[in-house]
């Protein structure tokens, strides 16, 4: 079953991952998709606030992977939107087992290299500060938490 969430500004989807922060366990793993400007670090953010985490968040799409060990559980952000120009996603598969949470920003780009269970949230621009998320739980440990969150 997909869920959908509506997220009317900013705070909105900053909250909606606070929620999402607050179900959290050791390798979790959530991909997010959409394109450019829709929230996905707004997400990001969210969460990283919530684990604990004080350090600002910024994109990581020079370096792929960005580490933060400061909150609860470490927090592996990765965007992979350049990764076909470093031709190396040699490692991306040992973050989701390492006991953190791993967060990736276009994840549908490596997709082969995806666990098979994880949370997919796809963000879609409506209008300038509307946007529907789309969630797609695989298996049933992300399925409980939708179902605890939305
Ligand atoms: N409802 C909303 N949820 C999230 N962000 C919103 C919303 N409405 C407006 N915005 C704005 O949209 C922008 C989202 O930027 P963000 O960097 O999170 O996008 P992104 O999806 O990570 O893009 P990229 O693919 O370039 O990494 C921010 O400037 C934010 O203020
Ligand atoms: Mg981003």
């Amino acid at each position: 079953m997909d869920y959908r969430f509506t997220s009317k500004d900013e705070m909105d989807t900053l909250e909606l991952a606070q929620n999402i922060e607050s179900e959290k366990f050791p390798n979790m793993v959530i991909c997010l998709n959409g394109e450019l400007g829709t929230g996905k670090t707004v997400f990001v953010k969210g969460f990283a606030q919530a684990l604990g985490i004080e350090e600002t968040i910024t994109s990581p799409t020079f370096t792929i992977v960005k580490e933060y060990d400061t909150g609860e559980l470490p927090l592996f952000h990765m965007d992979v939107y350049r990764l076909e120009e470093h031709k190396d996603n040699i490692g991306i598969k040992d973050y989701f087992t390492k006991g953190g949470i791993t967060i990736i920003e276009w994840a549908d780009m490596i997709e082969n290299d995806l666990p098979d269970e994880r949370l997919d949230i796809e963000f879609r621009f409506v209008d300038e500060n509307t946007r529907v998320l789309i969630f797609k739980p695989h298996g049933k440990i992300y399925e409980d938490v939708c179902n605890s969150v939305l």
